[in-house]
């Protein structure tokens, strides 16, 4: 059965971004989820704590790992709709933390607004989680880069191009392999390029570890080379005004059998899902035998497991 030491970096401590977090605690994240995986005999980590999952945006892959992660460690998940709250009626976030933190051992949280997670863990006495916003969403960073290593090993030294729309997927993609010591290429159009301050950011902390993060406009120059072609939607929650605009920007950025083609012979196509058929990836490439998209939804079952073990120890 799995049993861990806290990282200190970790424990008590609410994860936003990963940027702040140190390459080791995130490897010993991986490495726990690498064993809970192997192992289905979890321990109750979480026996007696209870964890509040709030969700002010859709989501299917979030949502039921967190669930089923925190039952299977014998802790107690508390599902909430933001329009279900005091909070889509007003209540302030700082009211709603002080709250909460009465209540419950951490929070989850997914919403459009980066500031508004911030300003949660600010003011809660408990672990804050970004299950997603407009700027980061470290948990699916986490699983793309599990799902790499899984792959290829390492994953330092390993190329993964990241093509579409520089998202907030695409930013934690770029930490998260950072931190690993990753080579991590993003192809995207002018207009839609990742935050310059991430890419920065992400760059320096992966040359430290022999690795590099840099970005392009040239779908087929991202992908050269690469081991794992990412893609995401190209119609974020909270940009569907531009719609009609991104569809016509992104088309050459479509992942499809012929850019598969591009990439490493070995190459696996990764998405976070959901994907759009004919948009921003093929049907056939993501059910197709280059396709690591199902292990990388199943190791956010994993991975989230693993990071609330050494958050609540
Ligand atoms: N990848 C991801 O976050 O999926 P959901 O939106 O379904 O949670």
């Amino acid at each position: 059965m799995p049993q861990i030491a806290p990282h200190p970096a970790l424990a008590g401590r609410s994860v936003l971004s990963l940027m702040n977090h140190p390459a080791d605690a995130v490897r010993e994240v991986l490495d726990l989820a690498d064993q809970l995986k192997a192992d289905p005999e979890w321990p109750q980590a979480l026996a007696g704590r209870s964890i509040a999952l709030i969700f002010e945006q859709p989501s299917t892959r979030t949502r039921v790992s967190f669930e089923v992660g925190i039952a299977r460690l014998g802790g107690h998940p508390v599902v909430l709709a933001g329009r279900d709250m005091q909070l889509g009626r007003g209540e302030t976030i700082e009211d709603t933390a002080k709250v909460l933190s009465r209540f419950v051992d951490a929070i989850v949280i997914r919403t459009v607004d980066h500031a508004k997670v911030v300003a949660l863990a600010e003011h809660a006495d408990v672990p804050v989680i970004n299950a997603l916003t407009h700027d980061h969403h470290p948990c699916q960073g986490l699983a793309d880069v599990m799902t790499i290593r899984e792959r290829f090993g390492g994953p330092a030294g390993v190329r993964a191009a990241y093509v579409g729309d520089g998202n907030n997927c695409c930013h934690s993609l770029m930490v998260a392999g950072a931190l690993m010591g990753m080579e991590v290429v993003a192809g995207c159009p002018d207009g839609y390029l990742p935050d310059p301050d991430v890419v920065e950011r992400a760059d320096a902390i992966a040359r430290e570890r022999g690795g590099r993060v840099w970005v392009v406009t040239d779908p087929r120059e991202a992908v050269d080379g690469a081991k794992a072609v990412y893609t995401d939607v190209w119609v974020s929650m909270g940009d569907e005004d531009q719609e009609a605009e991104r569809l016509r920007v992104f088309a050459p950025y479509r992942v499809d059998e012929a850019l598969m083609d591009a990439a490493a012979p070995d190459a696996v196509a990764l998405h976070p899902l959901p994907a759009h058929d004919g948009l921003e990836i093929t049907r056939s490439v993501y059910h197709g035998p280059r396709s690591a998209v199902w292990d990388e939804a199943e190791n956010r079952l994993h991975v989230q497991a693993a990071l609330l073990m050494h958050i609540l120890g």
